[in-house]
């Protein structure tokens, strides 16, 4: 192993803690990001822009990497699909576990490293690969991930991703103004960002005690690249002027629940999606 690897991993072990740590506090969200009380009523936590564009899902077998606790593979599954998560955190995927007993909602889940994912999921064997909202930027580097979604996937099968822009990632608010604060494209650990967050961005506001994480902003082009590189043709890639989660204090949300700048502010797109297939044989 190398001085790199070994700085890599324990990134990669300092983030994880992190995770393991805020899943409680999403779990007990009082901002409504992470809703679990209408959920547990029934409700459907994908998000608009996923509605719009997945389609019918049914009857699809679908792998859902970085599932986090799981309210959107059990989203998928109550859309009919044949779903299984995957996440590296032993906290929630314990949790998930928990949430797809309680609403006998029929889904399997494993604790693994994407990167391993053929370890713990079978090859060649999902119509689709979902991966939304806060995912991509927790991997340091993008082309072995992209073999591992090629290898999950059927010939013919999808990959569905839809993720914070990386033009936005790369920006802090500063006095209400938008400014380009962080590099584009690093990759492993001399390309890591660190980041210290007194509280998680979902939850009641108590404390963390892992307050550091790392993160990559990787650009487009490595994104449709390390895709292309794995086999994988471009279906489509959008942009958004909405996203999930409020990236900066000024973003206001709407009756969809998603957020946006506010009214007449100037920014590049909040978040991409992309469909992406694997050659049919
Ligand atoms: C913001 S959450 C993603 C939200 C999720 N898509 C959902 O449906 O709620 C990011 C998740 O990525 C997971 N994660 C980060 N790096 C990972 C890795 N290398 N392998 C597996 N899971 C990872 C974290 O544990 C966390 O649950």
């Amino acid at each position: 192993m190398t001085q790199d690897d070994d700085t890599l991993r324990q990134m990669i072990e300092t983030t994880r803690a992190s995770w393991n740590e805020r899943v409680s506090h999403h779990v007990d969200d009082t901002s409504g990001l992470y809703d679990l009380s209408s959920f547990l009523r029934g409700e459907d936590t994908l998000s608009p822009i996923d509605d719009a564009e997945l389609g019918d899902v049914s009857g699809l077998k679908i792998a859902h990497l970085q599932c986090h606790f799981g309210m959107d593979t059990l989203s998928l599954a109550r859309r009919g699909a044949e779903v299984s998560g995957l996440d590296y955190s032993s906290a929630a995927i314990a949790k998930a576990k928990e949430l797809a007993a309680e609403t006998d909602l029929e889904a399997t889940f494993v604790c693994a490293d994407v990167y391993d994912g053929l370890d713990h999921l079978p090859g060649d064997a999902f119509d689709m690969v979902f991966v939304t909202c806060g995912t991509i930027c927790w991997l340091p580097d993008l082309e072995p991930w992209a073999k591992v979604v090629a290898a999950l996937l059927k010939p013919g099968g999808r990959l569905y991703l839809c993720d914070l822009h990386p033009a936005m990632a790369q920006l802090e608010e500063e006095d209400g103004k938008l400014v380009v604060t962080y590099p584009l494209g690093g990759l492993g650990a001399e390309g890591a960002l660190e980041f210290h967050d007194e509280v998680s961005y979902a939850g009641d506001g108590t404390p963390l005690k892992n307050t550091k994480t790392f993160e990559w902003i990787h650009s487009l082009s490595h994104i449709l690249n390390s895709l292309i590189g794995a086999g994988l043709s471009i279906d489509y890639l959008n942009e958004h002027d909405i996203i999930h989660w409020p990236v900066f204090p000024s973003m206001q949300s709407g009756p969809d629940g998603m957020f946006r700048l506010p009214d007449g502010a100037k920014g590049p797109p909040a978040a991409f999606s992309l469909m992406a297939k694997k050659q049919p044989v």
